[in-house]
Parts: structure tokens; sequence; C-alpha cells
């Protein structure tokens, strides 16, 4: 259900790959400025629900709505254009076109014309939260390092100033430092990221913890948990990813 303070609200979203069920009856909501930290193990279905945010899976059953309205069967570039940008799994920067370009790129096509102040504005931001992308801003995307490459990813979801932003899994293949530093930067929460909501996907959960307002957590692909960060078991959490005590008893974990 959709109420008034919800910026985005997903209501018993199923999602399906042919037959494989993803996603089942997947419903929460995210309150503007608000942090939900989405959790889940390996194939829980996190990547799956940001997709159907952004209209790049389709949703079998349910309903998503931003400030109210439907935002279902919307192509991508739409759901953009309305404010919720989507930093996916595994970066998927522009090789072939420099930093400064990717992030150009979404900040053209986050709005119906884009001044260059719009622009600049923007690149003054991300340089300013990534110094080390100010430096690479010339280069081929496709030469930086994965650490890198995902400051990009990051601060071309900044570029459209949207008021919800999809994160998924950002330490995904990074060193521990890089990691932190990127966490660094998301807990500074100025400009763009202290404005708008975050939805944070990520497999180890006490790091996406420590940004969260919010939890979401997943077990093969539902909701097990949704509220208070602070109120997340460690109980709850090792039952979603590895089966109950009477599951793993049973021999059927949740996840290897
Ligand atoms: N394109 C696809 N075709 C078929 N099945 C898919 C596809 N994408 C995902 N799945 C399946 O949907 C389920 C959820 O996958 P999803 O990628 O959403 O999980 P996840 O929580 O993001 O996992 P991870 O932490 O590994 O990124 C898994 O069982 C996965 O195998
Ligand atoms: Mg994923």
């Amino acid at each position: 259900m959709h109420t008034s303070d919800d910026l985005l609200s997903l209501t018993q979203v199923t999602i399906r790959y042919g037959r494989v069920e993803a996603v089942t009856d997947a419903s929460f909501s995210v309150r503007p400025g608000e942090v939900v930290a989405l959790l889940g193990a390996n194939g829980a279905g996190k990547t799956s629900l940001l997709k159907s945010i952004s209209g790049l899976v389709p949703v079998a059953a349910g309903d998503i709505r931003l400030r109210g309205s439907s935002i279902l069967k919307k192509r991508p570039e739409i759901v953009l254009r309305s404010g919720i940008a989507h930093s996916p799994e595994g970066r998927r920067v522009v090789a072939s076109l420099t930093v400064e370009e990717n992030l150009e790129l979404t900040g053209r096509a986050s709005r119906r014309r884009a001044t260059r102040a719009d622009l600049l504005s923007g690149f003054e931001e991300c340089y300013e939260l990534f110094p080390r992308l100010f430096e690479r801003r010339q280069q081929g995307s496709g030469l930086l390092s994965g650490g890198e490459q995902q400051m990009l990813a990051i601060a071309r979801a900044i570029m459209a100033r949207p008021e919800v932003m999809l994160l998924d899994e950002p330490s995904m293949g990074l060193a521990p430092i890089m990691t932190q530093s990127i966490y660094a930067v998301l807990s500074k929460r100025t400009g763009t990221l202290g404005e708008a909501a975050i939805i944070l996907a990520e497999q180890g959960a006490s790091l996406a913890l420590t940004l969260a307002d919010t939890a979401c957590l997943l077990k093969r692909g539902e909701v097990v948990y949704h509220g208070p960060a602070s109120e997340l078991t460690a109980e709850q959490t090792v039952a979603a990813y590895m089966g109950t005590a009477e599951e793993r008893q049973a021999g059927s974990p949740a996840s290897p």
C-alpha cells in the first residue's frame, strides 16, 4: 500500500524469469531521504528488485509507485527522468567513453534539456566527492580500476540529481580499503547524497547497515524483515542467509 509519506512503494511485487520465480510478493516503501539496506544472500532477488524499479525487468504481479503514481511498464529512460537513478551491479560504465563523457551522458539522459550549467554543477559535485574522478576525467573509463569504475557508477547516478538512488552492491569485488573509501563518501549525506533516498543492495549486511535507516531483508525472493535497521537482529540475518536452525538441521540451507 502506498501511503502519503512514501516516496516510493513496492506492493506485492512478483518477478519471474520464465519459470523461475525470483521475487514473490515483495512489499516495502521508502520515505524521502531515507537509506534502505536491501539485504540477502546470493540469488535472494536484490538485483531483480532494483531492476524492476528502474524498468529493466518486467513485474509479473504487484505495483511500484513513485509519489503515488504507478511506474510499472515505464521505459528505463522515463524512470530515470522521473527521478530514479540506478547504479547497476557490475558498474557498467561505457568503457569507450571518458570519465567526463560518462557523466555527461547521464546528465543529459536524465533531463529533457540539460544546460551547460546543469552539467558543470553536476561535474563539480561528483569531483568534489571523488577527487580521483577529477584526476581521471579525460581518461577512457575502460582503463579505470574496479574501485574507480565504482566511483564513476555512483557519480553517474548523482549526475541525474535523483530523488531515489538505487545502488547495487557498490562493494562487489573491491579491496576492503576501496570499499571503505566509497562508503565514507556515501556516508557524507550532503548534496544529492543527502537529499535522495537510497536503496543500497548488499550481500554484506554489516556494511550496508552502517548507513541504513531501514533494512529490508530478502530470503529466496521473499521479504522476511522490513523495519528499522537498528532492530534487525543477527539471528534474523543468519536465518535469512543460512536458513533457520531447524532448516539447517534438516539439511536444506537457504543458500550455500
Ligand atoms: N536473467 C535471468 N534469467 C533467469 N534467472 C535469473 C535471471 N536473473 C536472475 N535470475 C535468478 O533470479 C534469482 C534472483 O537473482 P538476483 O540476481 O536478483 O539476486 P541477487 O540477490 O541480486 O544475488 P547476488 O547477491 O548474487 O547479486 C536467482 O535465482 C537468479 O538465478
Ligand atoms: Mg545482485
